[in-house]
């Protein structure tokens, strides 16, 4: 089993960010906490962070080649990103969307999530633990028989 993680816009700043809503956690350590885990489950991770929607995109399209399954946290994007959600939906492979906040807690704007229909389900709230719950989430779901 081979999972693509994506990281949307600005996730790159994780440590330095607002630590008061994203904590001190930085990106390089929430990735290495996802493939220690990984390895317990024996499933291989591939991992990009991108500020790009583009990007974003064709890794979801290529994606169709290498990956049994997507963890993704949008960042911004999840909230407006049409193109991002249009391309979950047309590679049609498992798809997980993780947020550290609880983005039903804070803004208005962040309330809807144009992606959470095309994925699995969506975990938000729980900081850098966001990004386990939602790869073993997505592991279970992978193992199911008939995924
Ligand atoms: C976020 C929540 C989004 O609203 C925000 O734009 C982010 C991070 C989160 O992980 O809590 O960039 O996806």
């Amino acid at each position: 089993v081979r999972i693509l993680v994506i990281h949307g816009p600005n996730l790159n700043l994780l440590g330095k960010r607002e630590p008061e809503i994203y904590g001190t956690t930085t990106l390089a350590d929430i990735n290495r906490q996802l493939s220690e885990l990984a390895k317990q489950y024996s499933v291989e991770l591939d991992f990009i962070q991108s500020n790009h929607e583009g990007e974003i995109i064709d890794r979801i399209h290529t994606a169709r080649e290498s990956a049994d399954g997507i963890l993704i946290n949008p960042g911004a994007y999840t909230h407006y990103s049409i193109a991002i959600r249009d391309a979950l939906s047309a590679v049609s492979i498992p798809a997980v969307e993780v947020h550290l906040s609880n983005i039903h807690a804070r803004e208005e704007f962040r309330k809807q999530s144009v992606v959470a229909p095309v994925v699995i389900g969506q975990i938000s709230g729980f900081g850098e633990h966001s990004y386990a719950l939602g790869l073993l989430a997505l592991i279970e779901h992978l193992k199911r028989p008939g995924t």
